[in-house]
């Protein structure tokens, strides 16, 4: 019988390379994904990229039935779970299908596990949970504090691992909080794909690269930092997806439930990141200043101290080999997935 990791939102963004990564370090794996954001085109892409096939399983993490029958047949004991949705404005303007998505979607991955004696789990946090700094770099001792929806599900779903496993100390649980993942693999095969307009920094500069988008809008340059412009913790996709691996490794040795920020430990700025792609790109790409957008920070930046004495990892990749990979990426598929 196998005895593979079950990924759920395995054939998106930060699933899909991860997916690579935990290939590539010998796991069996199967994926569990609605496609509500993504294609299962990615999951093609990763099998040819690996050489390997594996399951794909299109479910939805909130039936809890179809998610232990899956648990089951596969005999999965270990769940990477990025399946939820991330898009901070639309969680303000319908807070219900986050919470429904996300909190609701966990609980019921937690009942499947518990029924499918499943009891080890890594979890995609966020940065977002450490709310307004009240010190940089944010150590995983920062208060917590969410300023919208999307963080509050972020925060309800460490509440219920930590819950989980103070009742159960069986279930080993890594809670990884990520800072801003971009990049793309360097076969330019698997990227980040939005639909609609993109809310992030790297994905918009990338359509004016293309010129899918006019000119990246700066939201404030008025901010106290060097250039006036926000600054955060840019961390390559490769980098995070190594992560998970060694999160894995981990909790597969040690019990307890930890806590690790993901992050490169160096801020940069909207205008370095701005020049860092131009230069991947190979000229200078527009911009225009406009008001700062509710709800930013000027600065956050992870401390990465614990992930690197825990876990053995740390970011290796540079600002400049995040721009030119997510630039691959862009110019071989302007359109994602799509049509492919
Ligand atoms: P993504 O949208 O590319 O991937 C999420 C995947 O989950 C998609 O494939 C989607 O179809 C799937 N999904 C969503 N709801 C589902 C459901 N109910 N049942 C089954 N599948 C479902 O996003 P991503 O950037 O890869 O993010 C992965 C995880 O990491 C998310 O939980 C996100 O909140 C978290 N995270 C992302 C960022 C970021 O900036 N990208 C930062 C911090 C944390
Ligand atoms: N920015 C622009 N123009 C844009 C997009 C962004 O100037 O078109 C600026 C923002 O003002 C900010 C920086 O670029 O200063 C980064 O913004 P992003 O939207 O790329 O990322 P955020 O830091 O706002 O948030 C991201 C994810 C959240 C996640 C958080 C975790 O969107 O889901 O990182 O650290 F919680």
């Amino acid at each position: 019988m196998d005895n593979r990791i079950l990924v759920t939102g395995g054939a998106g963004y930060i699933g899909s390379h991860t997916c690579v990564e935990l290939l590539n370090a010998g796991y069996d794996i199967a994926v569990y994904d609605n496609f509500i954001n993504s294609d299962p085109e990615a999951c093609a892409r990763v099998m040819q990229l690996c050489d390997k096939a594996f399951p794909v399983i299109e479910g939805d993490v909130r039936d809890t039935a179809h998610l232990t029958a899956t648990l089951k047949a596969h005999n999965c004991k270990t769940v990477v779970h990025f399946a939820g949705l991330k898009a901070v404005g639309e969680s303000s303007e319908d807070p219900v299908k986050y919470y429904d998505n996300n909190v609701a979607g966990s609980l019921s991955l937690l009942k499947a596990m518990q029924a499918a004696e499943a009891t080890n789990i890594v979890f995609s946090s966020s940065a977002t949970v450490y709310g307004e700094p009240e010190f940089l770099p944010y150590t995983e001792d920062h208060p917590l504090r969410a300023t919208n929806p999307y963080g509050q599900t972020k925060l309800m779903i460490e509440n219920i691992l930590r819950d989980t496993h103070s009742a159960n100390p069986q279930f080993r649980i890594a809670i990884l909080r990520y800072f801003n993942p971009c990049g793309a693999h360097q076969s330019g095969r698997i990227g980040e794909a939005p639909k609609g307009v993109p809310n992030n920094l790297m994905p918009y500069i990338a359509q004016v690269a293309t010129g899918q988008r006019d000119a990246l809008n700066i939201w404030g340059n008025d901010y106290p930092t060097p250039d006036g412009t926000g600054i955060r913790d840019y961390i390559h996709v490769v980098d995070l997806a190594k992560g998970h691996v060694s999160a894995i490794a981990y909790i597969l040795e040690h019990e307890g439930c930890l806590e690790v920020n993901l992050g490169s430990g160096r801020g940069a700025s909207v205008l370095e990141v701005l020049k860092a792609f131009s230069k991947a790109v190979g000229r200078d790409l527009p911009s225009r200043i406009k008001a700062r957008r509710p709800g930013d920070v000027a600065a956050y930046y992870a401390n990465a101290d614990k992930a690197r004495a825990l876990l053995n990892w740390q970011a290796s990749r540079s600002l400049d080999e995040i721009c030119a990979d997510h630039w691959r990426w862009q110019s071989n598929n302007p359109n994602g997935y799509e049509g492919t």
